[in-house]
């Protein structure tokens, strides 16, 4: 059984540490307490693999305009327009990015994007403040993109306001290779060779802003559709409908309830997002922070019946037993009240990413690493000063969040099997490849320090090093005047026989990479 800390337990905060044993007290009002945690070698739970540490950049704010792209004549550091700070440091940290929305999506027309920048229409963002938008960044620059951090593109189709022609379309221009009108026009703007996209999503939240509909309704849509995405050149698309939100489970019903015949999705999307809207990011109190850390036993409800409703309603892909429908979190991150001000400045949704922020995305994580054998791909949302960012960026400034150290963090995970944990108080996941095993360990509680006892169960460890993300004080943060306030640090581990031990103070994040034996 795989036991972590319930939404009770976690909101019973330093109360349900009187379950533990109070052992030494560690300057003013921070008792600290033993807690055993244990993680069975032998009980793994699917691959974590790369696309679970997805992310999401939707034209918003300046995500991408100002963020992400400056344009080739910025006077900000740039490589072809690229932002280049944010190149050097998203680099290798990003399995695979979505894109361009989002509601933006459901109102993206891809050749506004393609030719001669100079040609390129004015179109006005509806969804995100009604500016205009040149798209100097359209198909051909977000694949460079991809290609300069090392991530899988993931293009979200427009399927509200757009045509089965034109999704059609966008496919054959990115996937032909050759000798097609589309395919040739692509190499006549630079690609000749195909961009071999996989992922496609069909729509994006059409119970909402990607049109409105009701699950049956946009099954019956997406069946038009799907039936005109096609593997061009070879390269399968893996298909992506929208799924709930949150855990609608109507929407999933009639969905799949209204899915007879044609095309079936490969990929069902849910979003959920951790609101947390009481306060300001820097201003957050406890109660708003536990108020938002309850958010995630509920995303793991969701992802659990989410998983078996699709294993009881979806038919399997393919012939025999087939594939079973993959279950995405498409969206998630946390969601804080905006500060009017900021997004003057910053664009729509700029919010600060505090250790607070950083405790939730890894709480996520470890969610998602948990039910890795239940997930094919989740993205946080979203990469650059957008919502839950990575990266921060004013000017030529590019702040590396504390969230960014999250990923960075725990990015041995990926590839690694995920294994069955049991922990009180704190979030626990664990991973194993071979001799290498992989724990996150995160303290989410503002007033309690644990020293953590973890048995290994089925193994022992040969020997261990541990890094920590940390500050006490809830609202701390990586700011533009304070850019390295928050970095991981080295942490001290003692690892012997069938035994783990570090201490974790108040709001932490420990990784812990062991050697077995
Ligand atoms: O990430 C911001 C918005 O949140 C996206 O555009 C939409 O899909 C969701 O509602």
């Amino acid at each position: 059984m795989s036991v972590h800390f319930t939404r009770r337990r976690l909101l019973l905060g330093a109360g349900a540490a009187a379950a533990a044993v109070v052992t030494t007290r560690r300057g003013l009002g921070s008792p600290a307490s033993e807690l055993s945690v244990s993680v069975d070698l032998a009980r793994e739970a699917g691959t974590i693999r790369p696309e679970l540490h997805g992310h999401f950049a939707e034209h918003l704010g300046t995500c991408i305009y100002g963020g992400l792209w400056v344009g080739k004549h910025s006077s900000v550091p740039n490589v072809n327009g690229y932002r280049k700070a944010a190149i050097e440091y998203l680099k290798g940290l990003i399995p695979v990015l979505r894109w361009p929305g989002g509601c933006f999506a459901d109102d993206y027309h891809w050749r506004d994007g393609i030719g001669p920048v100079e040609k390129r229409p004015k179109r006005v963002n509806i969804h995100w403040g009604m500016y205009t938008e040149d798209d100097s960044f359209g198909t051909h620059e977000f694949i460079g993109l991809c290609r300069a951090i090392g991530a899988e593109p993931y293009l979200a189709g427009n399927l509200g306001s757009g045509s089965p022609e034109e999704l059609r379309d966008w496919m054959e221009y990115c996937n032909y290779p050759k000798g097609s009108s589309l395919s040739d026009e692509r190499a006549a703007n630079g690609s000749p060779e195909p961009f071999k996209v996989k992922y496609w999503g069909v729509g994006n939240e059409n119970w909402g802003c990607g049109g409105s509909m009701t699950g049956d309704e946009y099954a019956t849509v997406y069946r038009r559709f799907a039936n005109y995405l096609k593997s061009f050149g070879g390269t399968n698309p893996f298909l992506i409908a929208c799924g709930p939100n949150g855990n609608n489970r109507e929407w999933t019903e009639k969905f799949w309830g209204n899915m007879r015949g044609g095309r079936r999705p490969d990929g069902f999307a849910m979003h959920f997002y951790s609101n947390g809207r009481g306060n300001t990011a820097t201003h957050f109190t406890v109660e708003d922070m536990q108020q938002q850390f309850a958010s995630f036993p509920r995303i793991e409800e969701a992802i659990l019946e989410q998983r078996a409703l699709l294993d009881q309603l979806a038919p399997p892909r393919g012939r025999g037993p087939g594939q079973p429908v993959g279950l995405l979190l498409d969206e998630w991150g946390v969601w804080d009240r905006m500060d009017p001000e900021e997004e003057k400045r910053y664009g729509r949704l700029f919010q600060q990413i505090t250790i607070r922020s950083a405790v939730a995305a890894a709480l996520g994580l470890n969610v998602i690493h948990r039910q890795a054998g239940k997930l094919v791909m989740t993205n946080i949302a979203q990469i650059v000063n957008v919502l839950h960012a990575l990266l921060l960026t004013d000017g030529d400034q590019c702040v590396r969040t504390t969230t960014y150290w999250v990923y960075e963090m725990t990015k041995p995970h990926l590839t690694q099997n995920s294994l069955a944990v049991e922990a009180q108080n704190i979030s626990v996941s664990a991973s194993r490849k071979d001799k290498d095993l992989t724990l996150t360990l995160v303290n989410p509680t503002h007033d309690q320090t644990y020293n953590v006892a973890c048995s290994l169960n089925g193994g022992s460890a040969a020997g261990a090093t541990a890094r920590i993300l940390h500050d006490s004080d809830l609202n701390a943060a990586n700011t533009f005047a304070a850019p390295n306030r928050i970095l991981p640090q080295a942490l001290p581990v003692k690892a012997q026989g069938g035994s783990v031990r570090v201490d974790l103070p108040p709001l932490s994040i420990a990784t812990v990479l062991v050697k077995l034996a």
